[in-house]
């Protein structure tokens, strides 16, 4: 591996390092605009022009800017700032009202602090039997929009209370159901308490904890050490934020809300260098939960939209974490103060043996070929409070690119009355449930399939008509351009073996065909909320796998800027109104899936991997396999 480190910034795409991070943030409070009581919310890099990043030649200028979004807790109100790092100054200064920004870190914990310092609280735990409050714990889920006048009203989160038996044990063995606190988030103080039901305190613990042993049991001990070694080093490089591999080409990027961004993906095929994919991140998701007890029933977490997977990103550990030959890369973000917080090893860059790529033996020569597969892995992990979600991308030697998105963490439970059994969820202990939900994903693509302008097909495969099949045997792939955006709403079909094609609007390989990308599902459903569900509002994305819309740069969130208590209806299903062509043109293809939880009693209490996602693999993009010049092994025996 070639590790080049850059101090100065090399390319528009690259990253906000510490300092430009801290002088955007010093720019924006030296403006008289700054408020007392305003909050940094986010703090990212302004996506540069297009153009600027398609055409940069090293070593030129370019614009530096970085945006900002505040809260103003004096009012409520919610500014968009954009600071130019090259002039010093602000540039532009937008006062938003009515609209909720993500919530933020420093709020986690004031909202439990206040709520364990809040008298009716105290009481209310105390008619449970709990009176210690160093073991109650109160995680703060973002609103939602129910039609409660603190949510139109108020910048609020719906706190659900655990409690611990011993400090640091697993607080989710033993929720305080019935019990729902509404945080005021700029006063800092209980704004209601919802005592709806007293529920026994289930009386087991679950630990899984090693600093709880015993409880946990003991270690299997036949495993034998598996290490990874390559002695020459990982066949990657990374300069700066640019990571190349092989063939790939792409660079780095990361974001408050997305965490991991995957830039500006290229393919050398020949001596020619081809674009494949612009962006590629997780834009949003939302867990909304099947339950239809009061306390479940409210449970609806934007994890991209309403926490930030930046925000929340794990630092990593080599052995553990990844396995092999690893290299980190650093983030930050910025707490509400606008301080820099620092997460050492975010961002982890690998390559992985695959198993066997291609192999063909000639019975009659006994001529034998095989080849070895191996795929780079760019990854991170976030923790969202009770879960954690592992993001994959994995490029292969084959042309193929594989997003994965592991599912694993806590369930977080409900409680019962003794002897009482529930059908929206699956017992896990004693008095202890594990409710029914699902976790959406949306995940973004600015494709770049040799060149900004693409056309989206969609592909059926479908029996033949009669006048073309006399034994009845006979199919073939229908093909629809999907031409607009009502057009390009459309759900997975595994029975016709459904996938979308990104075709280049220009370019065709040698046999005529428009040079292409498609995009494969993998497992995937649909919400079962109603029609007439808040989130049915709120999350309206999810109700398509694929959406296809033109290219525009304040589009980026799926379920809107800010959907944190927004009522619903922004972002895709909005601006898709508007019913744009989307042939020929810069499109961007959103692809959702879902993957569907009743939990397993398996599942607890830390749930191994569940795992989902999709691929995007070339169609007519190559003139023959792209894999043929892998090299033979020289060890085989
Ligand atoms: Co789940």
């Amino acid at each position: 591996m070639t590790v080049i480190d850059r101090t100065a910034t090399s390319h528009p795409l690259d990253r906000l390092t510490e300092d430009e991070t801290t002088a955007a943030v010093g720019i924006v409070k030296a403006d008289e605009r700054f408020g007392p009581r305003m909050r940094f919310g986010s703090v990212n890099l302004s996506p540069p022009p297009k153009a600027v990043v398609i055409n940069h030649t090293p070593g030129a200028d370019f614009e530096r800017a970085v945006d900002v979004v505040l809260l103003d807790n004096s009012d409520g109100s919610t500014c968009e700032v954009t600071a130019s790092l090259s002039s010093g100054r602000v540039t532009s200064w937008k006062r938003i009202e009515g609209v909720q920004p993500s919530v933020i870190m420093d709020e986690f914990f004031e909202a439990e602090d206040a709520v364990r310092n809040d008298p009716d609280f105290q009481a209310a735990m105390a008619k449970r039997g709990i009176t210690d409050m160093d073991l109650v714990t109160v995680d703060p889920w973002s609103a939602g929009n129910y039609g409660d006048e603190l949510e139109s009203s108020h910048r609020i989160v719906r706190g659900l209370v655990w409690v611990h038996d011993k400090p640091g044990d697993n607080q989710y063995a033993r929720p305080i159901d019935g019990l729902i606190v509404l945080v005021d988030l700029a006063e800092g103080r209980v704004a209601r308490i919802e005592d709806h039901k007293v529920f026994p305190v289930p009386p087991e613990s679950h630990e899984w904890s090693r600093n709880f042993g015993d409880e946990v049991g003991e270690e299997r001990t036949d495993v034998k050490p598996l290490d990874i070694t390559q002695p020459d080093g990982p066949s990657f490089t990374v300069e700066g934020d640019r990571l190349t591999w092989q063939k790939w080409d792409m660079r780095i990027g990361w974001h408050s809300r997305e965490g991991l961004v995957i830039n500006t993906v290229t393919y050398t095929d020949g001596d020619e260098v081809r674009p494949v994919l612009y962006r590629a991140s997780l834009a949003e998701m939302t867990v909304p939960y099947g339950d239809p007890s009061i306390t479940q029933a409210r449970k609806n977490a934007f994890d991209v939209g309403e926490y930030g997977l930046g925000m929340l990103a794990n630092s990593l550990t080599l052995g553990c974490d990844c396995l092999g030959e690893i290299h980190y890369m650093d983030a930050h973000v910025c707490d509400a103060q606008g301080d820099i917080y620092r997460i050492p090893q975010a961002i982890c860059i690998h390559e992985e043996d695959f198993g066997i790529s291609w192999k063909h033996t000639d019975f009659r020569t006994e001529d034998v070929e095989v080849r070895r597969l191996r795929r780079l892995v760019v990854s991170f992990i976030a923790t969202v409070g009770n879960y954690e979600y592992a993001v994959y991308w994995y490029f292969y030697q084959d042309g193929r690119i594989e997003n994965e998105i592991k599912m694993t963490g806590i369930l977080t439970t409900g409680g019962l009355d003794d002897g009482e059994t529930t059908r929206y969820g699956t017992m896990l202990g004693p008095n202890v449930y594990g409710p029914n939900h699902q976790h959406f994903f949306c995940t973004r693509l600015d494709m770049w399939v040799d060149g900004t302008d693409n056309t989206v097909v969609e592909v059926n495969t479908v029996p033949a008509p009669a006048d073309e099949n006399p034994f009845g045997n006979a199919f073939f792939g229908e093909q629809t351009v999907l031409a607009t955006e009502s057009a390009a709403k459309r759900r997975i079909d595994p029975f016709k073996g459904r996938y979308w094609k990104i075709q280049s609007a220009e370019r065709t390989n040698r046999m005529g065909q428009p040079t292409a990308y498609r995009l494969l599902p993998g497992e995937n459903i649909l919400p079962f909320a109603t029609e007439e569900s808040s989130i049915r509002q709120r999350a309206g994305y999810m109700w398509n796998h694929l959406w296809v819309t033109p290219y525009a740069r304040d589009e980026n969130w799926p379920a809107g800027t800010y959907p944190n208590q927004h009522a619903g209806g922004d972002g895709l299903p909005r601006w898709t109104e508007a019913d744009r062509s989307i042939e020929s043109t810069d499109v961007v293809v959103w692809y959702v899936m879902g993957a569907n939880h009743l939990p397993a009693i398996e599942d607890w209490p830390v749930m191994p991997v569940a795992s989902i996602g999709f691929t995007l693999k070339p169609i007519g993009f190559f003139d023959r396999s792209p894999a043929m010049d892998l090299p033979a092994a020289k060890h085989c025996h």
